[in-house]
């Protein structure tokens, strides 16, 4: 993309699990400024000092601090996305908003995919952030593969959303993750079954004690 500057500021909510440290630490690998978000900016400065993460380039903050970023990611669990997103919808306008929400829910028989009256958990982020512009992405990566970050990750992600700059901004950053692709699956209302594609993987994982992902064969590397 002309004019993208190299080093991007980026925030994410909920940054505290193993999706938002795994994406953290690697677009911080990569040479991004990460602000990890937390309910409780403690907490996101004790998770940082356990990864070990080079000096700087992650920084733990409060979720409306991590809001200060240029793109920023949405990482809690789908129980949370509405009471998390509701307060910050202002400080998010304008912004890429990219989020990993997965509407699932478990039992002991694995995942589920759980039905949301708006479409799906991306398109409920949509309509809490009416003036973001939402990327769903990152939903069909395990954080196990993400935090072993000596291996290239080794899959295709499928994006969908919208706003088609957005999505560009967002294929460049999964570029800079060794061995990521992103593969645009098209507008936002894709993001349903792309969700409910990640309780299968996770099924699969779960009953080969893999963490797969995803590879489309066809497009040119
Ligand atoms: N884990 C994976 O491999 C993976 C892969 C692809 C996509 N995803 C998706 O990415 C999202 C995050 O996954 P995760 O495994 O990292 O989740 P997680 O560990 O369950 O939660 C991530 C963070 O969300 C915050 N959170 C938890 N409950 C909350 C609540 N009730 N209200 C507000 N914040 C709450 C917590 O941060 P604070 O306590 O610090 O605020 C927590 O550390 C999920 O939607 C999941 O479907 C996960």
């Amino acid at each position: 993309m002309p004019g993208r500057p190299a080093r991007r500021l980026i925030g994410f909510l909920g940054g505290t699990g193993p999706q938002g440290r795994g994406l953290g630490l690697r677009l911080a690998a990569a040479g991004h400024r990460v602000l990890l978000g937390s309910r409780d900016p403690e907490r996101a400065s004790a998770v940082l000092k356990e990864l070990r993460s080079p000096v700087g380039a992650l920084v733990g903050v409060g979720n409306r601090e991590a809001c200060e970023a240029e793109v920023v990611f949405v990482t809690v669990p789908y129980a949370a996305q509405r009471d998390t997103l509701a307060p910050l919808g202002d400080a998010l306008d304008d912004k890429i908003v990219v989020t990993c929400v997965n509407a699932l829910a478990f039992d002991e028989r694995g995942p589920r995919p759980v039905r949301v009256e708006a479409g799906s958990a991306a398109e409920e982020c949509a309509l809490l952030l009416p003036r973001a512009r939402i990327v769903s992405a990152f939903h069909d990566v395990s954080a196990r593969r993400l935090l072993h970050l000596d291996e290239p990750v080794g899959i295709d992600v499928l994006m969908c959303g919208d706003d088609e700059d957005a999505k560009a901004e967002v294929a460049l950053l999964a570029a800079d993750i060794p061995g990521m692709r992103a593969v645009d699956a098209g507008p936002l209302r894709l993001s349903a079954p792309i969700e409910d594609l990640t309780a299968v993987l996770m099924s699969v994982n779960r009953r080969y004690s893999i963490h797969a992902g995803i590879c489309v064969d066809g497009l040119a590397r």
